[in-house]
């Protein structure tokens, strides 16, 4: 399996990362640190999560060179406007104790400041946001920029705008419940890298995951754990994979992925896409938008 992709830059992005979503107050520091030592050498942050400060202590007090690291961190929806975009990503930066990010993703498709009505402009066409953003890459502040949670139709209105730098990946759910067939063969046609967040599906899905017969089937014949076995499956499809833990144990066992026999990899691949549809992550009414952010 490839332990990298290139991105358009001809950065080097290593295909399985740490993902600190979700990853708490005085645990995600030991989960970062235990990454480390496993070989990890991606962690997958953002503003939001509210861990960037621990995230970066753990990255400085590791010994491990700056430039060994590949840090990914993300723009909150309430500084798409191109004047509130430099600050938070100081913010970032500082808290991460370092002078670049790898990679900066707009966090979701959406401009709103807390408590207030989204921004429609700024919302339908972030090129403002992204003209920024291309900015912050020549100061050197970020190295590749890119995207999150961005469906076909959005990545294409982006992308008809004359960008200086086109997106360099798109962070989106994707898991066995959530296969993204057609953004996986778009993403393909357009070269355009992908990143899966809850691969394993998530807090609330994570242990119907590991139960499904033909993963645990497949763990056993190869004498893999399941969670390695879907980590692997991802990283098979041709994208980036984030799988999310705050155990050590865990922590150590996702970064062992490798690759599946292609009788095996069919069998999960199937499985995966016949399935019934299952919902995703989707805040757009508990942010209380009047659309659908995947629409
Ligand atoms: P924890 O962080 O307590 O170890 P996802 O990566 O899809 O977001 O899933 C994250 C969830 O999966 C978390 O609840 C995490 O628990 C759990 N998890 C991560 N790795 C494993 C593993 N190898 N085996 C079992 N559960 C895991």
């Amino acid at each position: 399996l490839p332990s990298h992709y290139t991105l358009p830059s001809g950065d080097k992005i290593p295909s399985v990362a740490l993902g600190v979503w979700q990853a708490g107050k005085n645990e995600v520091g030991k989960a970062v640190e235990t990454a480390l030592k496993a070989g990890y050498r991606h962690i997958d942050g953002a503003w939001i999560y509210r861990n960037e400060a621990e995230v970066g202590q753990a990255l400085n007090k590791s010994g491990v060179k700056r430039e060994d690291v590949w840090i990914t961190s993300k723009l909150w929806n309430s500084f798409h406007a191109p004047e509130d975009i430099e600050s938070t990503l100081d913010d970032s930066l500082a808290k991460l104790g370092t002078d670049y990010l790898d990679l900066y993703l707009i966090h979701w498709p959406v401009a709103q400041k807390s408590g207030k009505p989204y921004d429609k402009t700024l919302t339908e066409n972030p090129y403002p946001t992204w003209q920024k953003l291309e900015e912050m890459v020549e100061k050197g502040k970020v190295r590749n920029i890119g995207v999150s949670n961005f469906n076909i139709r959005r990545l294409e209105n982006l992308t008809a705008n004359p960008l200086k730098i086109r997106p360099a990946v798109n962070q989106v759910e994707i898991s066995y419940w959530v296969p993204q067939v057609e953004l996986i063969k778009w993403a393909k046609e357009h070269d355009l890298l992908l990143e899966a967040y809850s691969p394993l599906g998530s807090t609330g899905r994570v242990g119907e995951t590991l139960a499904v017969p033909e993963v645990k089937e497949i763990a056993q014949e190869l004498g893999m754990t399941p969670a390695q076995v879907v980590i692997s499956w991802h990283v098979q499809r041709g994208y980036v994979v984030l799988p999310k833990s705050v155990t050590p144990s865990r922590v150590e066992e996702n970064v062992h992925v490798r690759a599946l026999p292609p009788a095996l990899f069919e069998k999960l691949e199937t499985a995966a896409t016949s399935h019934k549809p299952y919902p995703r992550l989707n805040p757009s009414r508990g942010w209380g938008l009047d659309f659908d952010i995947f629409d």
